[in-house]
């Protein structure tokens, strides 16, 4: 870890990411957009590479609306086999090079019937169906409690906040409950009953690892799914990674308009 943060701060010249952006599948576009300096992962010690198309695999570091920024363009997942520590390994990286907020993007089916493609929800809070937890290990008491209080992960200051951008930009935002599997299957409709019943608004298959680590060394979480899908249901559609993509693709300059937004308001 001490050797990651050694490499990008001699890298990045000093420059002091206040706000850290994690951009999930199809969302990628504002790391091309604003990058002043792209580091790849594979350069970077401890980082694992990128491996799902749709994701390029680089952080890349911006000054966006006044605000010092790191972007994570492309993340790993669980069910690429790595495990929760690895995946969650950038997080504590962006922590400790000073980054307060942390902004998690992904694109998630909808549990929630009233939920359309191309929608954005703000996270108000998740479930963990991983069947894991990152913070399963020794605990490293510089980063955090042994047993961290789950209570406001996606902090009400931030919701808020984000409300009210959408608002000003005419977007018509949902705020609901994130469900995370493991994936790499998407869910049998019996599945996505189960999730509704629990009472989850979206499902997907990231988020809740990063969601955990920041929360536990003490960032201040925002959480925005792109609605990619109805999930599944027995109504004979099939779901598949392109139209997820396709339809984050179709929503992507309101999702940079509103992260944008947020940016000037934090
Ligand atoms: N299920 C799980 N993950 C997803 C989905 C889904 O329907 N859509 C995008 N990511």
């Amino acid at each position: 870890m001490d050797e990651a943060i050694r490499f990008i701060e001699e890298k990045t010249n000093g420059f002091k990411p206040e706000i850290g952006i994690i951009l999930g599948s199809g969302l990628g576009e504002l790391a091309d957009e604003y990058c002043d300096l792209a580091i790849p992962y594979s350069e970077i010690p401890g980082f694992i590479k990128s491996t799902v198309s749709g994701h390029k695999g680089r952080l890349v570091f911006a000054e966006i609306s006044g605000k010092k920024v790191v972007m994570m363009q492309g993340r790993n997942h669980f069910y690429e086999g790595h495990t929760m520590q690895e995946i969650t390994y950038p997080v504590k990286v962006m922590k400790k090079l000073g980054v307060e907020t942390l902004i998690l993007t992904n694109a998630a089916g909808a549990v929630n019937e009233s939920y359309r493609p191309s929608d954005l929800m703000i996270l108000k809070d998740h479930i963990n169906c991983m069947g894991s937890n990152p913070l399963i290990g020794p605990n490293d008491d510089s980063l955090g409690e042994r047993f961290p209080d789950m209570s406001e992960v996606y902090k009400k200051d931030l919701r808020e906040l984000a409300k009210k951008c959408a608002e000003e930009l005419s977007i018509d935002i949902k705020e609901g409950v994130y469900l995370a599997n493991s994936g790499p299957c998407y869910e049998t409709p019996s599945e996505i009953h189960m999730a509704r019943m629990f009472g989850a608004d979206a499902v997907g298959m990231s988020t809740v690892p990063e969601a955990i680590v920041a929360n536990y060394c003490g960032m201040r979480v925002l959480g925005i799914s792109c609605i990619s899908n109805a999930a599944s249901s027995h109504d004979g559609d099939r779901l598949s990674h392109a139209e997820v993509i396709e339809t984050t693709n179709k929503a992507k300059s309101k999702f940079k308009s509103f992260i944008l937004k947020i940016l000037a308001k934090l």
